[in-house]
């Protein structure tokens, strides 16, 4: 299917081509659609297509999956109909009774479902600081810990955890280590490579980039139990993307690396800029030199520190608000990794429980012109401290 040997290729050069896949029957360059939902049984009463019901076997999920798992340099990968239910289906392959550990700062619902309906379904779940090596070591159990979850750069403040330290320690007490790699991407970090076992990603984000679909998606270091566990819940429980989402997951992940590369460079700049200005007291981003994790990450992101941030800005909540309100250009919109800029009031998403700090601004910055970018945020802060 493919004339050029993908591991021998740069992962942009994976992505571009998408393996460089030619549909065999037409000899097209781009993929086709499959939206068949069911296959012809052979006379003999076989399935010699190998495929039944797309529930379980939709073609169209094929490339996406190799393209991904080439990515991550992993065995195998799983589209799903959303981060969460790639997310949740690693938690549900364990058993009630099972401990895992998570970190404090995390996505938000996955934070909130972990500490109700796992817990309610049997899951002992602890969550740490995983800036904090000491702390997760102090939180694993050998034999009872099955699962340590990390996410870096993480959710709002783009806290870095060090993933080789981490894998290192899920390991000795013999849990694994799953990674919420969205923010990070394939582009800047590669989890399996530092030890993770699993990668997850919300494909909703980068990898597909054009704020048009909802998937998720599941990268696996070994085909073992585990995996075949979580295959089987994502046909039981049916948490499927459409064929037409994974069609556009492939043709969005086609064009990762420039975007990425592209928002992470616009972020870099906003960082530094913003840095010094009079109404934000403080920036988070994990390329700035002062920024606490930012030597875990100059080890293991490559090539950049990807296009999340966060502004804390001065005057407090109401200030914060206020500056959302008045952008022009930024599109206040929660979610991230599209090649338009967002931006939002991370507290307000996240409800009065929130650990995010109340005057944070959060920021997924686009491809657009970094100097656009910085005057339209620029005009907003000074609007609304001129009240
Ligand atoms: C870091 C992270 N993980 C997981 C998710 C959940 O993904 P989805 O919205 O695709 O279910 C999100 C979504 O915002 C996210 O930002």
């Amino acid at each position: 299917m493919t004339d050029f040997d993908a591991r021998k290729a740069n992962p942009a050069t994976i992505a571009a081509q998408a393996l460089g896949w030619i549909d065999e029957q037409t000899r097209a360059v781009a993929p086709p659609l499959h939206v068949s939902s069911t296959f012809i049984r052979d006379e003999d009463n076989l399935y010699r297509s190998g495929r039944s019901y797309a529930r379980a076997d939709n073609p169209t999920y094929d490339q996406p999956e190799a393209v991904l798992a080439a990515l991550e340099n992993g065995v195998a990968a799983a589209v799903f109909s959303s981060g969460m239910a790639a997310a949740t289906s690693v938690f549900l392959s364990l058993k009630p009774g099972d401990h895992v550990v998570a970190p404090k700062a995390m996505y938000w619902l996955l934070r909130g479902w972990l500490l109700t309906f796992a817990r309610r379904w049997g899951l002992e779940v602890d969550l740490v600081d995983m800036t904090d090596l000491a702390a997760l070591k102090a939180a694993t159990h050998p034999g009872r810990t099955k699962l340590v979850w990390a996410e870096t750069p993480a959710n709002p403040q783009w806290d870095i955890t060090d993933l080789a330290a981490a894998a290192e320690i899920a390991h000795s007490c013999g849990a694994r280590l799953g990674v919420d790699s969205t923010a990070a991407t394939p582009v800047f970090t590669r989890p399996l490579n530092l030890g993770a076992d699993i990668v997850m990603h919300s494909a909703t984000k980068y990898l597909n980039g054009h704020s048009d679909l909802v998937a998720g998606a599941l990268v696996t270091r070994a085909d073992d139990e585990q995996w075949r566990t979580i295959k089987d819940l994502r046909v039981q429980l049916g948490g499927v993307p459409g064929s037409f989402e994974a069609w556009l997951l492939l043709r969005g992940m086609r064009t990762l690396f420039p975007r990425v590369r592209a928002a992470a460079r616009n972020a870099a700049t906003l960082a530094e800029r913003f840095k010094s200005h009079p109404d934000v007291g403080q920036v988070l981003y994990a390329g700035l030199k002062e920024f606490p994790g930012h030597a875990i990450a100059a080890r293991q992101m490559n090539g950049g520190f990807g296009g999340m941030l966060s502004i804390r800005v001065r005057g407090g909540e109401g200030a914060a608000i206020a500056t959302a309100a008045r952008v022009q250009l930024w599109k206040r919109a929660t979610s991230l990794g599209g090649v338009e800029s967002l931006l939002e009031h991370r507290a307000s998403v996240e409800g009065p429980d929130t650990p995010c700090p109340r005057d944070l601004l959060r920021l997924s910055a686009g491809i657009e012109d970094a100097n656009d970018l910085y005057a339209d945020l620029d005009q907003a802060l000074r609007h609304a401290h001129s009240k």
